[in-house]
């Protein structure tokens, strides 16, 4: 089987959004701490008809229409999620209802969680498949899905929501290096959501980013060793023309580039000129601790990195700026936007993505490039994701109704018997909702 990998994707995101500007004037915070701060520009979230389970009936619904693909030719699917609505009942479950309307029922896979991880394991998992002795020639189908709230303090706005779905099968335009793959996985508490009566996570965020950060280290270490054992040189940013974070908020997606440039000036990679070598010298001797915790280095990396950051990297941040963090569909949200900005000019390159799940497990891996053939090309991809259209026609939400939805969702979280106000005009037509759950806790949707 040749080129395995990703052969046509969709996006959903909730209609809401809140202003990450106006967040901040709302929260008392000083001016600038969301928007350049935390780097975000805007928040997408649920409102009272929408959960994790609606926005996947969509975005399933909405590829399989719009690259025309039978449902009969789907063998695997796979969600990631780490939104819980059901500790036992898997979200792909309900997606089987858009199957078994075509009869299909010999369909593999199940749900995988672990933070913002579960995505890329469902991803794995269909391309292990795929390229494995089981494979029975079908699709498989990979759907990120999540809601991300916080309670009340500094973690809300790094707040998102958002739904994808992936194809995958052979020949695809974006296929999977599976060499190249190198993974770090450690137990700590460092975001985790030990209380289940509550949506919202426990987070400590320094440690959080820290432990981002050290990860990141780890597989990049990996992935360069596995690099130059298999292609007998060394690895380094120039040897990629994008790279593809998790994106819990921008400045850590810029903190992260920066410390890929830093192993490299330490891994003396021949593009690190003089002038950025100068920079960093007198960081050469910090231990490994002690880089993590040094702002001098986190700014003149950050520096040094800039104008490389600009062209590797800036073009994935559109989704995860204007959606916030994902969870999930996160990585594969950024993905979409550098797909969609420059899909007429990714032929014949290579994409590395790094995927960070609090806990923790993260995985670094490496994505080859072809402009492929209708439907599966890069430019009906782009066209599919319609991102312009679909940001534009949002609707911007004032920061006291987001607070409001949030409160709701609150008592809603593990309630029974209740009806949603089944106020859909926000909603495109197409668009799955919520009706009811009833005193058996079943919830039921409609499509718009
Ligand atoms: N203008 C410009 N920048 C500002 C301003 C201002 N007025 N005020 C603050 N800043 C900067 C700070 O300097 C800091 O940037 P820096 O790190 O480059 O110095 C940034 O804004 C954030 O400010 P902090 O005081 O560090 O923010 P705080 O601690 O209040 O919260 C945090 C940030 C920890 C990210 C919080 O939002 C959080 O816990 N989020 C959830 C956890 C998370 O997302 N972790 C990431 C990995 S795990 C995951 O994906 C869930």
């Amino acid at each position: 089987r040749k080129d395995v990998g990703i052969l046509a994707m969709d996006i959903y995101f909730p209609p809401s959004c809140v202003q990450q500007e106006a967040l901040e004037a709302h929260d008392g915070a000083s001016k600038g701490k969301y928007t350049i701060g935390l780097g975000q520009d805007c928040m997408a979230f649920c409102s009272e008809v929408e959960d994790v389970i609606s926005m996947s009936l969509t975005v399933v619904n909405s590829l399989l229409k719009k690259y025309k693909i039978d449902p009969k030719l789907i063998g695997r699917l796979e969600v990631g999620s780490e939104t819980v609505i059901d500790k036992s009942k898997s979200i792909k479950t309900w997606l089987m209802q858009i199957f078994e309307e075509s009869d299909n029922t010999d369909i593999e896979g199940v749900d995988s969680s672990n933070a913002c991880y579960g995505g890329t394991a469902a991803l794995l998992n269909c391309v292990n498949w795929v390229e494995s002795n089981s494979w029975d020639g079908r699709y498989g189908l990979v759907v990120c899905t999540d809601s991300a709230v916080y309670a009340e303090g500094p973690a809300r706005p790094t707040g998102g929501a958002a739904a994808i779905a992936m194809l995958i099968g052979p020949n695809a335009p974006i296929s999977f290096e599976s060499k190249y793959r190198a993974s770090h996985m450690a137990h700590v508490y460092d975001f985790y959501k030990p209380d289940l009566a509550s949506e919202y996570p426990v987070v400590d965020g320094k440690l959080s980013q820290t432990c981002y950060l050290m990860a990141l280290d780890s597989c990049y270490r990996q992935f360069c060793n596995k690099y130059e054992k298999i292609a007998g040189k060394q690895f380094s940013i120039s040897d990629a023309e994008y790279f593809v974070f998790h994106s819990p908020y921008n400045k850590l997606v810029q903190k992260s580039f920066a410390r890929l440039y830093y192993n490299d000036f330490m891994r003396n990679c021949s593009y690190v000129d003089d002038d950025a070598k100068e920079k960093l010298q007198s960081f050469s001797n910090l231990t490994g601790e002690e880089s993590y915790q040094s702002r001098d280095l986190e700014k003149a990396s950050q520096q040094v990195a800039k104008h490389l950051y600009g062209i590797k990297v800036q073009p994935t941040t559109l989704l995860p700026k204007q959606i916030g963090n994902m969870y999930t569909a996160s990585l594969y949200a950024a993905l979409a936007s550098v797909l969609y900005n420059k899909h007429d000019s990714l032929n014949g390159q290579r994409i590395v993505m790094f995927s960070y799940g609090s806990g923790l497990t993260s995985t670094m891996f490496s994505l080859r490039l072809n402009n492929g053939q209708h439907p599966f090309s890069l430019s009906n991809i782009g066209s599919v994701l319609g991102v312009t259209e679909k940001l534009q026609s949002r609707h911007e939400t004032l920061p006291e109704k987001f607070v409001e939805t949030l409160k709701l969702m609150e008592h809603r979280y593990g309630a029974k018997d209740f009806e949603t106000s089944s106020d859909t005009s926000l909603l495109q037509p197409g668009t799955f909702y919520l009706t009811k759950v009833d005193s058996m806790y079943r919830r039921f949707y409609s499509q718009k």
